[in-house]
């Protein structure tokens, strides 16, 4: 008799919940098939090109035999030296480049890492909700369980820290955040931060602030580091990205910084998984860092005129949305007695316009959408005409 092979996944793969964006792949495989146009509003995926001085500086250093051989773990010198700056021009943070920075393959790769070289099988860690997918998603594969506390719109989508019971927070190992937020597009304030660093000192929790939006901000709006805030490096790490700010989400190069315990320990664990970031990707971050300022005055301006533009076509069609103060994100009430899965798929179905359920971001983020300003203002406009035309629109 012939042997049956069954070779099963882990179950912790296995009980994870799917990630509705393949979900959405799926649906929109489906609708390309039917030959319907779809205009993708629903990754954050930038839809720019990289600026040319960025580009340039790769080709220049992949001509460099030096740069085609394993990098350097913790990443280059240079680099580190950069970002540094970088960080005390903006935000007025001393970071130190021995020691406080790591670089990254992209923040998602450092979150999930860090959820790993921290948790144990049966931990807690604290993830508000609606959240950023790996915010829980590290968590989980650490076979650890995830506290999601509820983000409302009453409390500017902050987290009520009185909400979460003590158990929970005598227990807890980590307190994800991330303002401005993915998908919410709320902002953190100073007192804000100033009660989670005393909160986590408090509970000895580490403090994971994600800042990849530091830079798509809008109307002058300026964004907080956590090291703005005193005493945060004794328990705070800090992720940023060139993804959004230089449309470089392809390259996958980000860092970390922040309390050097916590920046050794993530270095500790990506050694036993990557090589770290490629030479090439950071030459062409250094040249990002050092001269990308004017690219990224204008891929934000773009963003802003985006935000302007569908933010005032939603509202006629009875939205009554807010001005955004960052992100290339509107968070949206779903109309009606709609899920959120059921309405987008309805919109695909009815539009072609594609948005993401807020189910992806959270059980407690059912009743909302999310949509990206990723796409250029013909695309934008032709989607809110198709909207009028089929009748979507806001209703209580
Ligand atoms: C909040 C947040 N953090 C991290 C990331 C991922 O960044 P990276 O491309 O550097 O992995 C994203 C991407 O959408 C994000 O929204």
């Amino acid at each position: 008799m012939q042997t049956k092979v069954n070779i099963v996944p882990s179950k912790k793969l296995q009980d994870m919940p799917t990630y509705i964006f393949a979900e959405l792949d799926e649906w929109k495989d489906e609708a390309r098939k039917q030959g319907v146009n779809l205009i993708d509003l629903g990754m954050g995926n930038p839809d720019g090109a990289t600026p040319q001085p960025i580009v340039d500086a790769a080709i220049e250093s992949i001509q460099k035999p030096q740069n085609h051989g394993y990098p350097c773990f913790k990443g280059k010198k240079q680099f580190r030296e950069a970002i540094a700056e970088f960080l005390k021009e903006k935000f007025h943070i001393d970071i130190n480049p021995e020691n406080e920075i790591q670089t990254l393959l992209g923040a998602k790769e450092g979150l999930a890492h860090l959820a790993m070289a921290y948790t144990n099988p049966g931990d807690i860690n604290i993830v508000p909700d609606p959240y950023y997918p790996v915010h829980s998603r590290g968590t989980w594969i650490s076979s650890a369980d995830v506290y999601h506390l509820p983000l409302k719109l009453e409390n500017d989508f902050l987290p009520d820290l009185n909400a979460i019971p003590e158990e929970v927070a005598k227990k807890a190992k980590i307190f994800f955040v991330n303002y401005p937020n993915n998908p919410t597009a709320a902002v953190a304030t100073r007192e804000f931060y100033e009660e989670l660093v005393d909160y986590c000192i408090k509970y000895n929790i580490l403090l994971c602030s994600d800042l990849a939006y530091s830079e798509i901000c809008f109307d002058g709006y300026k964004p907080l580091s956590i090291f703005e805030i005193s005493r945060a490096k004794e328990v705070a790490i800090e992720f940023h990205t060139f993804s959004k700010t230089y449309n470089m989400a392809g390259w996958r190069i980000g860092y970390a910084v922040g309390n050097k315990e916590f920046i050794r320990t993530l270095c500790a664990m990506k050694t036993n998984i990557d090589y770290g970031t490629c030479s090439i990707m950071q030459d062409a971050g250094i040249v990002a860092i050092k001269e990308g300022k004017p690219y990224v005055k204008q891929i934000v301006n773009n963003y802003q005129q985006r935000r302007d533009f569908m933010i005032e076509g939603l509202n006629k069609l009875s939205w009554n949305l807010d001005k955004t103060r960052a992100t290339m994100y509107l968070w949206i009430p779903v109309p009606g007695d709609y899920d959120s899965k059921a309405f987008c798929k309805m919109v695909l179905d009815k539009t072609g316009v594609v948005l993401t359920p807020g189910i992806a971001f959270g059980k407690y983020s059912d009743k909302y959408f999310r949509l990206s300003l990723v796409a250029p203002d013909e695309k934008l406009k032709e989607a809110l005409e198709r909207f009028e035309k089929a009748g979507i629109r806001y209703y209580k």
